[in-house]
């Protein structure tokens, strides 16, 4: 389009260019903007989703903070969504890794390089996103669509976030860098940090509406999928009938999204998003509980003593 449009990218990239940025141990350097920080290289992804999104009351957005289960969502809901499009058995999940068929919407769609329209999505349209619900375009609240959000014990999402930040900047993972990463970490400072107030806005739009926002946890998901999926599902307004139950299509559900079944398929040992990215960095271990592995007894008392604080009077417990 005319000039007006590449006025607003002008001003744009000189506002960007203001931000107050930092730079994590691993080589990621955040940057803030309006009370969160984003990965500097999709900023301005995320401003013009912000700015030009326009949401369909069928759409279903998932939201996640970072290496909360955003792949396994989107594996799950993409499944519910198209089962009777493609049987299990022919799903497009066996050749595509699940980033492909649910792009993120500040980086694949409204980011620099986009890889897809949204023109080209089938409906119901499942998309993802890590902006913060402050955030989130205004359509998505004044219309009907839905939005998912995982969360995830912030310990596991942490260290699960410094193995996927070594493999993006292409180094070992270094565990001597954690006591700086989880510094920063506690001053808010993290991809899309501060991490509880992500979980905040979030789960009190939950709280507030109910019917469009679902606040899931990681944790219950692996204890009890069978329950969740069900409840993923009806929330969808697509609930599995008895027929289905009956006919065992949620466990064929729960198999083929299932972290060691994904990880082990061609297409993510050995192949590459359409991003260009491994598809393996996304399956790491798929287990609750690895901090133990990591953290030191004085990091936990720090977090927890601040967690605390945090989520005092919200009725969320970690
Ligand atoms: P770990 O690094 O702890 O193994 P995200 O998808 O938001 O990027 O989060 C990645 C985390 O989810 C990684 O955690 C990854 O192994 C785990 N994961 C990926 N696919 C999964 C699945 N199908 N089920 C459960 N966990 C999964």
């Amino acid at each position: 389009c005319g000039d007006e449009e590449r006025m607003g990218e002008k001003e744009m990239e000189v506002v960007l260019k203001t931000l107050p940025m930092e730079k994590l141990p691993e080589g990621i350097d955040p940057c803030f903007y309006e009370r969160h920080w984003y990965r500097s290289k999709f900023i301005h992804g995320s401003i013009k989703f912000q700015e030009h999104f326009k949401a369909q009351d069928t759409d279903l957005i998932l939201a996640t903070f970072p290496k909360s289960g955003t792949t396994w969502l989107k594996a799950l809901t993409f499944t519910i969504a198209n089962r009777n499009n493609y049987p299990v058995s022919e799903s497009p999940l066996l050749t595509t890794n699940p980033h492909d068929l649910v792009p993120f919407l500040e980086v694949d769609v409204y980011g620099k390089n986009p890889i897809l329209k949204l023109e080209d999505l089938p409906s119901p349209r499942v998309l993802g996103t890590h902006m913060p619900y402050s955030a989130l375009p205004i359509s998505i609240k004044d219309s009907n669509c839905r939005v998912v959000y995982l969360c995830r014990n912030l310990l596991d999402m942490f260290i699960s976030y410094r193995h996927f930040a070594a493999k993006l900047s292409n180094t070992p993972f270094d565990p001597s860098l954690i006591e700086e990463s989880f510094d920063m970490f506690c001053r808010g400072v993290s991809s899309y940090g501060p991490f509880w107030d992500h979980v905040l806005e979030y789960w009190k739009a939950s709280q507030e509406r109910p019917d469009k926002v679902l606040f899931l946890k990681y944790e219950d998901m692996k204890e009890d999928p069978i329950s969740h999926f069900k409840v993923l599902a009806k929330f969808m307004g697509l609930p599995f009938s008895a027929e289905e139950e009956s006919q065992g299509v949620i466990e064929e559900v729960l198999k083929l999204c299932s972290f060691n079944n994904l990880k082990d398929l061609e297409v993510n040992k050995n192949e590459k998003t359409r991003r260009g990215n491994p598809c393996s960095m996304f399956f790491r271990k798929g287990e609750v509980g690895d901090w133990a592995n990591y953290l030191t007894p004085s990091m936990l008392e720090r977090i927890n003593k601040l967690m605390e604080e945090k989520f005092a009077g919200s009725g969320l417990n970690f």
